[in-house]
């Protein structure tokens, strides 16, 4: 591979959507921000000058870091923030993995405004497992505030409620047609008739799982969280935040100057703040050079149908189609033994309302999420430099609960302790343990789905239900063949999903809820791998320029 060369200048820029101009932090004044183009083997470097007062990391999504933990980006996880004037090289390889992937700030609520693709060709020669497309197109789901997201999140983070929701979704930073005063801010994507395109999908909206559809039109998935899979033709996606995927785009054989509208809207089942408004771009056919208009009348916009906005037997459906190619060329290397096996409950509960202060909440609560009752506290140091320098007294515990501190049940009333303990703990993983972790939502205050994302790792999704994991009968059915591997999966809300992977990358890895509301709340655990014999199962030291708290 070839190294790729980026300078990212952390800066304000003005930007203007649905007729209210507003200050971003932006990466070089560009919204979304630029793309990160490379093949897989080659080297990425990225200069971040941070030219503004906000404390900024950044994270490459996704990204295996192989033996680079120093450059995934979560603050106080993997290292300091990025402050006013300073810069940090993020310097990587990408390895083994082939598609789309996006970066995104990794501190506070600074991912409304600081995202941008990965794209990553196979290496040079290598041609994907599906014929070659005439064209490729990033297309990027966000959210708009018409106020500052900071402001959002410190101010629900205060009165102890839930945060005002965003003023519209957004494909590739518009909102398009359908919001008022936004027509002009629309994405438009000119096609040529009979023509395959990849279109290379990232969700980066902050609280909202998406659904999309182009009116008239069928997609193949092909590729997800930047591995291949068995292609399948839906008409419909869904994508949680934090999940990428690369679909075929037909276009139909001739249809010169019809528009096709292309909508994404949520897919919501609980507490998550949501609003049902859809955010919309066209799909326009070139007309051929030959074309003459008197000969074809002009066809009307067409909008497509999306399920229900708490449609979860689509959703269902639709994840059961993913699998790994699981091939020669490209295989699964699913752990097929366990030698670590957790089971994780993950609930929005509450913490108590400090004195002096009404929470605003339900019943007066102050909303806090927690895995196995533990709400994480972020430190105020970088977990890995504590680790790595061996100073980690104070700073966090290696006992979080492999299993719920108490009996839960999905379908009975939840228990009396909703109430959640903070604390910074990790789990310890000797070197290329097989992990299989359970996910299990509950219902302290309602179910909910939610899309869970590890660093470091793609984990194999081995198995999901609905209501109560049984550890006696469920695993019996787990796929150890050609399950899925990603890096964000969504839980089933009011029910669980198991994954697996080795951990073979030494490092602190992050794994949280990529709700930001809910990570917000606590919803976010770290798993500590130890380094193995050789030194290529050892985390080098950290680069000279990494931040200082
Ligand atoms: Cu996409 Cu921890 O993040």
């Amino acid at each position: 591979g070839i190294t790729r060369h980026y300078t990212f200048e952390i800066k304000l820029q003005n930007i203007t959507r649905l007729c209210h101009t507003k200050s971003i932090v932006s990466v070089n004044g560009m919204l979304p921000g630029p793309p990160i183009i490379a093949r897989e083997g080659d080297r990425v470097v990225v200069k971040v000058v941070n030219h503004v007062q906000n404390n900024v990391t950044l994270h490459w999504h996704g990204i295996r870091q192989l033996l680079s933990g120093w450059a995934d980006g979560p603050a106080y996880v993997t290292q300091c923030p990025i402050q006013y004037g300073q810069t940090y090289v993020y310097n990587f390889t990408i390895t083994g993995q082939r598609g789309t992937l996006f970066w995104h700030a990794h501190i506070s609520w600074l991912r409304t405004t600081l995202y941008g693709s990965i794209i990553i060709f196979p290496k040079r020669n290598v041609s994907y497992p599906f014929a070659k497309p005439y064209k490729e197109v990033p297309i990027i789901f966000g959210e708009w505030w018409n106020s500052d997201p900071e402001d959002v999140i410190s101010q629900a983070l205060q009165t102890g409620g839930g945060p005002n929701i965003s003023d519209a979704y957004t494909i590739n930073g518009f909102p398009g047609p359908l919001y008022n005063c936004s027509t002009k801010d629309t994405f438009k994507l000119k096609v040529k008739a009979g023509k395959t395109y990849l279109l290379r999908l990232i969700n980066a909206a902050v609280n909202d799982d998406l659904v999309f559809s182009i009116a008239g039109h069928t997609f193949t998935v092909v590729d997800a969280d930047a591995v291949y899979i068995k292609p399948f033709s839906t008409d419909t996606l869904l994508l949680t935040p934090g999940q990428t995927t690369n679909v075929l785009l037909k276009t139909k054989s001739y249809y010169p100057s019809a528009t096709f509208l292309m909508a994404a809207r949520p897919y919501a089942t609980g507490l998550s703040p949501f609003d049902s408004s859809t955010t919309a771009g066209i799909l326009e056919y070139k007309k051929p050079y030959n074309y003459s208009s008197v000969s074809i009348k002009h066809l009307p916009l067409c909008k497509p149908t999306l399920p229900a906005i708490n449609d979860t037997s689509f959703v269902t459906n639709f994840t059961k189609k993913f699998h790994s190619l699981a091939n020669p060329q490209y295989p699964a290397n699913v752990p097929q033994t366990v030698d670590k096996g957790l089971l994780f409950t993950i609930g929005i509960g509450s913490s108590p309302c400090p004195r002096n202060q009404t929470c605003q909440g339900p019943n007066g609560i102050k909303f806090a999420a927690a895995i196995n009752n533990v709400s994480f506290a972020m430190p105020t140091t970088a977990l890995l430099e504590a680790h790595f320098f061996g100073k980690s007294n104070g700073i966090y515990t290696a006992d979080f609960p492999t299993n719920p501190p108490f009996p839960f049940n999905y379908t009975g009333s939840p228990p009396n302790n909703t109430m959640v303990n903070n604390g910074t703990k990790l789990v310890v993983l000797p070197f290329n343990t097989s992990v299989e972790v359970v996910l299990q939502d509950t219902n302290l205050l309602g179910v909910e789905s939610h899309p869970f994302h590890l660093h470091g790792f793609n984990f194999f999704v081995v198995g999901q239900g609905f209501g109560n994991y049984d550890p006696s009968k469920d695993p019996a059915n787990f796929n150890l063949v050609d399950p899925v591997e990603r890096n964000t999966v969504g839980v089933p809300p009011g029910g669980w999903i198991a994954l697996r992977f080795f951990a073979d990358n030494p490092g602190i890895w992050l794994m949280h809820c990529h709700f930001d509301i809910h990570t917000s709340w606590g919803l976010r655990m770290a798993w500590l791998v130890l380094d193995g014999k050789t030194p290529n199962q050892k985390l080098p030291p950290p680069p000279l320029d990494l931040p200082k708290c």
